[in-house]
């Protein structure tokens, strides 16, 4: 293989699920239960930097400046990228997120699928979008669907090769934006990882939600078909609460939401009520993403200034996939 001289960057955005990825058949390789629907997002994104270099000892890892080579997860994944490069050079990475680490705004989705595009790149592969997709996804499931820009779908698959993402619509039809509320920097109490584990082997309502997941996702594929906001928005919160249950239900239970989270959950109910067409969707973290129209960003700010900053309201239009720079 050829390795690049120079640094090959990348640069990810995050990807929000609106039919959710919770759980998997395969925990090493990373192969879900269901298959998931995403809105990548313009405004959070990670750009990384990637050189492999036969002079260096051991790999040296820069996340924002700070050194996290210790990371199993990220050593792991470069071992990845050369076993398929049929290499040995450790690499050089430095990597920049745009994106509250750690905060339910899946700063995992966008890392892993720079690195897997930027290291791919530096170690000499020229992968497809699909292969860049497989590879991004045994870094983190969600970043499976960062590689593309829009609407976009994991396919759950069986297998290392059967399981990836694909794009469903870019760029897309519909006015459609996300305001995420950003409650909580902190790192997650539970990661996404331990919580899905314990929701399939714990919860009772487990198999129920794969079930409804299938009919959610047809459900959601329709409405972006039809450009029909409403019926997006009120399947993505109806799915995304439908993985909340799992966490509520499993044993021990446990729980994303924090106080603030549900205020925010019941200003937009309230808003609804109104008439005001918006709806909510949660991760593995207490921030909650409002999804709604252009023209009622204002309104749902404003609803929410007397408890928020300005600072805490981050408006998102559809993002683009993958870009080398
Ligand atoms: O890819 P992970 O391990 O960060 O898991 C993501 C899980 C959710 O964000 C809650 C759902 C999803 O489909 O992104």
């Amino acid at each position: 293989m050829h390795l690049s001289n120079d640094f090959i960057t990348a640069r990810a955005h995050t990807n929000i699920a609106l039919i959710k990825y919770w759980g998997k058949k395969n925990d090493d390789l990373i192969i879900p239960n269901n298959n998931s629907l995403s809105l990548t997002l313009n405004e959070f994104y990670t750009e990384t930097s990637v050189k492999f270099d036969n002079s260096l000892s051991k790999d040296l890892v820069l996340l924002d400046d700070h050194d996290i080579s210790d990371s199993n997860q990220i050593i792991n994944f470069l071992d990845i990228i050369r076993t398929k490069a049929n290499i040995n050079a450790s690499a050089y990475v430095k990597s920049y997120n745009h994106v509250p680490t750690s905060a339910g705004l899946a700063s995992s989705a966008s890392g892993f699928a720079a690195l897997a595009a930027a290291g791919s790149k530096a170690a000499g592969l020229q992968l497809s979008l699909t292969e860049m997709s497989k590879l991004a996804r045994r870094g983190s499931g969600s970043a499976t669907r960062s590689i593309f820009g829009g609407f976009s779908e994991w396919i759950k698959g069986n297998t290392d090769n059967d399981s990836y993402g694909k794009s469903i619509q870019d760029p897309v039809a519909m006015d459609i934006n996300m305001i995420a509320i950003i409650l909580d920097k902190k790192p997650k109490k539970i990661s996404s990882r331990i919580g899905m584990k314990r929701s399939v082997e714990t919860s009772p309502y487990y198999n129920a939600w794969t079930k409804q997941t299938e009919i959610d996702l047809i459900k959601a594929k329709e409405a972006i078909k039809s450009n029909n906001f409403k019926a997006l928005g009120q399947v993505a919160e109806s799915n995304s609460m439908r993985m909340h249950a799992l966490t509520m239900s499993a044993d021990p239970s446990f729980m994303y939401f924090n106080q603030d989270s549900i205020e925010v959950i019941n200003t937009v109910k309230n808003l609804r009520e109104n008439g005001i067409d918006c709806y909510f969707t949660m991760d593995a973290g207490p921030n909650v993403k409002i999804i709604c129209q252009s023209a009622d960003i204002k309104i749902i700010k404003n609803k929410l200034a007397n408890k928020f900053d300005e600072n805490q309201m981050v408006v998102s239009k559809p993002g683009r996939g993958i870009e080398f720079i």
